[in-house]
């Protein structure tokens, strides 16, 4: 007999949610007048993506969408995370509408507030407009001018029934992975230019979170940042010094301007000989620092940081990411078929580490958390159950033991889909979806997590998408 984990109990008001995004799910990349998207073309780069793959056919979300409302319905989330591709919207990234574009997402938030989800939208989850990285992409200022404005066109559209709205996914990824490390959509392997699009990316932010609210005064806007606690690998000072500059890079390069703390000592020393810094200016850090109503928080993994001596360093320090650190495997740590180390307790650390350094930390939702199997067909997945299961256990510590204000958890991801340059392998689904039909079959997962909910007082969205749950808090 199997025993099944429950979920445990969760601060009053809890969102459950499920979450995707449009690169990963839609295709349909030439219809309806998108533009094409960083994406689209590095997708076309030899090497770039495992077996050439690209999100051209994905999921097939943008004509399945509602199957995937009905498997949300299904489960029984308050809520559903997802992202409107910025170029269906704007397909040269600024200047005329495309309405076909933006009638898509007005569907789709109509199908989810009829079904009682709330939708959570992510303005960018990293398919910028190809036009705009032809003008400099986000090394430029003109990029944070021309997404404030994207930001504006999609919240005067939905803003009537969207409450939750998030700015950015992840701009370390964007900026370090995109522009230093090169492994994403653009391709860049710059210092200057990934540090410069980091602060471009946060420019941008602040700009949007002005440009929501203007726009749609009820809205509650955050940010989702991809955080990891870094632990030293081995006990010694050099490994402990590389995990600071780790924690510098990945967490404290966006929490601390985020959260209105402007940058953190060490990230400019971090950085010398790589970039002047030349692209910051008076005013931007109290924009960047606009106090917000929520910030997300994806949690994958911890990491586990080694030093690389100096001398084995990039000297051209032409990546912005060769900061003197190697992640390092860990004895006894299982991991995920990614390789990811699978550590629960290291969302608890995430929570609690937000708690005591940041007094005024808005509330908190869980944006993502996910594991991925690389094997097709497997559906009976216990060992997603045992992850999930393992992580909210973590949170809700987290929830019970510190200041932290846990306000939900979006499961990532309610589909199989389209894993960037891993490409199709990697299966982070609820729901497996066999690629060449399209067809969505529900994995032991979802079925677990749908009992689970079904056991409780619906939260989620009234039909005007609004938390019932969060109301007065
Ligand atoms: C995160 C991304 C998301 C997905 C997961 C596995 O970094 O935000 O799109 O790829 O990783």
């Amino acid at each position: 007999m199997t025993i099944f984990p429950e979920l445990p109990e969760m601060p009053a008001g809890f969102v459950w949610g499920a979450a995707t995004a449009a690169y990963q799910i839609e295709g349909a990349v030439a219809e309806d007048g998108r533009g094409e998207s960083i994406w689209d073309v590095f997708c076309r780069r030899p090497g770039a993506v495992a077996g050439a793959e690209s999100g051209a056919v994905a999921c097939d979300s943008y004509h399945r969408w509602r199957d995937d409302v009905e498997l949300l319905a299904g489960l029984g989330v308050d809520a559903y995370r997802f992202s409107v591709a910025w170029p269906r919207v704007l397909p040269a990234g600024g200047g005329a509408i495309n309405q076909p574009g933006l009638d898509h997402y007005d569907r789709l938030v109509d199908a989810l507030c009829e079904r009682g989800i709330r939708p959570f939208v992510t303005l960018y989850h990293w398919d910028l407009p190809q036009a705009l990285e032809d003008r400099g992409g986000w090394r430029v200022r003109d990029t944070s001018e021309r997404f404030a404005d994207y930001a504006a066109v999609v919240a005067g559209r939905l803003g009537d029934r969207v409450r939750d709205w998030i700015t950015l996914n992840e701009p370390y990824c964007s900026a370090i992975v995109g522009y230093a490390e090169g492994r994403h959509a653009p391709g860049a392997t710059e210092g200057h230019g990934a540090l410069a699009a980091a602060h471009h990316l946060l420019v941008g932010h602040g700009q949007a979170v002005a440009a929501i609210r203007a726009a749609s005064p009820r809205a509650r806007v955050g940010i989702t940042l991809n955080l990891s606690p870094a632990v030293p690998a081995g006990d010694t000072e050099a490994d402990r010094a590389a995990a600071d500059r780790m924690d510098l890079l990945v967490n404290r390069q966006f929490t601390d301007p985020v959260l209105g703390g402007g940058y953190p000592a060490g990230l400019e020393q971090l950085f010398a000989g790589v970039s002047d810094l030349s692209f910051r200016r008076d005013g931007d850090l109290a924009l960047i620092g606009t106090p917000l109503d929520f910030l997300g928080v994806n949690y994958y993994y911890r990491i586990h940081a080694a030093d690389v001596p100096v001398e084995q360093r990039d000297p051209a320090l032409r990546s912005a990411s060769d900061i003197g650190v190697r992640p390092a495997p860990r004895d006894g740590v299982p991991t995920t078929d990614l390789g990811w180390p699978i550590e629960p307790w290291g969302l608890h650390d995430t929570l609690a580490e937000l708690a005591g350094r940041y007094p005024a930390l808005p509330p908190v939702y869980v944006t993502e958390n996910g594991v991925a199997q690389v094997s097709d067909g497997h559906t009976e997945d216990l060992d997603r159950i045992h992850f999930i299961a393992g992580h909210l256990a973590a949170a809700a510590r987290a929830a019970a033991e510190t200041t932290v204000d846990l306000r939900g958890y979006f499961y990532w991801s309610l589909l199989d889909n389209f894993e960037w340059a891993r490409g199709y392998a990697p299966r982070f689904g609820l729901v497996h979806v066999d690629y060449p039909t399209g067809t969505r079959t529900p994995r032991a997962s979802y079925r677990w997590l749908s009992e689970q909910l079904s056991g409780r007082t619906r939260i989620g969205g009234t039909p005007a998408g609004v938390g019932r749950g969060e109301e007065g808090r």
